[in-house]
């Protein structure tokens, strides 16, 4: 019997996804919008979405996590990467240029947001303390707005499960400023992706 493909349920893909988010940003609304939207998108992917293939699943030997760069829109500017966390593997406490959407695709996610008690006056110096740490299973979706709203984060992978999380950045995702909390200073960083060959 031969099967019918129009009655086959179709699975919402990270294409599907990314199509969706360039819909968004070309409806031009203001940004705490436009990023609740993506994060409803990200949420069905999340929750729903077909499974990620299996080139954007590969874990870098030596990086403390690894990047798998899915989608860099140039005209909008945005860009879809694939995280991969080893057991406990972490980020930097950081901060973004940007607006970002992550969702939790599989394991468990533990995300540290930071509070910045100096008035910004001494370029390359902060003074941090934890706001909050937040433990986020499958399906959760996280939203940060773009700078200047405090969005000073780490994040994790909370157990021994290797974790994958999709992430949404309003720009190419290749800069972040890295804090180091016990020193109080900052600075700059470049951001790898890792993406190998089959
Ligand atoms: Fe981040």
């Amino acid at each position: 019997m031969e099967s019918d493909a129009r009655l086959a349920p179709t699975l919402y893909t990270l294409e599907n996804y990314a199509a969706d988010v360039a819909a968004v940003l070309d409806r031009k609304l203001p940004v705490d919008q436009t990023v609740k939207d993506i994060a409803l998108l990200k949420r069905r992917l999340a929750t729903g979405g077909a499974p990620i293939p299996e080139r954007y699943l590969k874990r870098h030997p030596i990086a403390p996590y690894t990047r798998n760069l899915v989608h860099h829109d140039p005209v909008r500017g945005f860009t879809v990467i694939v995280l991969v966390w080893g057991p406990f593997q972490d980020t930097a406490v950081h901060d973004h240029y940007d607006w970002c959407v992550v969702g939790v695709m599989d394991g468990t996610a533990h995300v540290t947001n930071y509070e910045r008690l100096d008035d910004a006056s001494v370029p390359g110096q902060a003074e941090l303390r934890i706001a909050s740490s937040i433990i986020q299973p499958v399906g959760s979706v996280a939203a940060l707005l773009p700078p200047r709203r405090s969005n000073i984060h780490k994040m994790a992978n909370a157990g021994r499960k290797t974790m994958v999380s999709v992430h949404t950045y309003g720009d190419p995702g290749t800069k972040a400023v890295a804090f180091n909390v016990k020193e109080g200073t900052y600075a700059e960083i470049d951001l790898k992706f890792h993406n190998m060959e089959p």
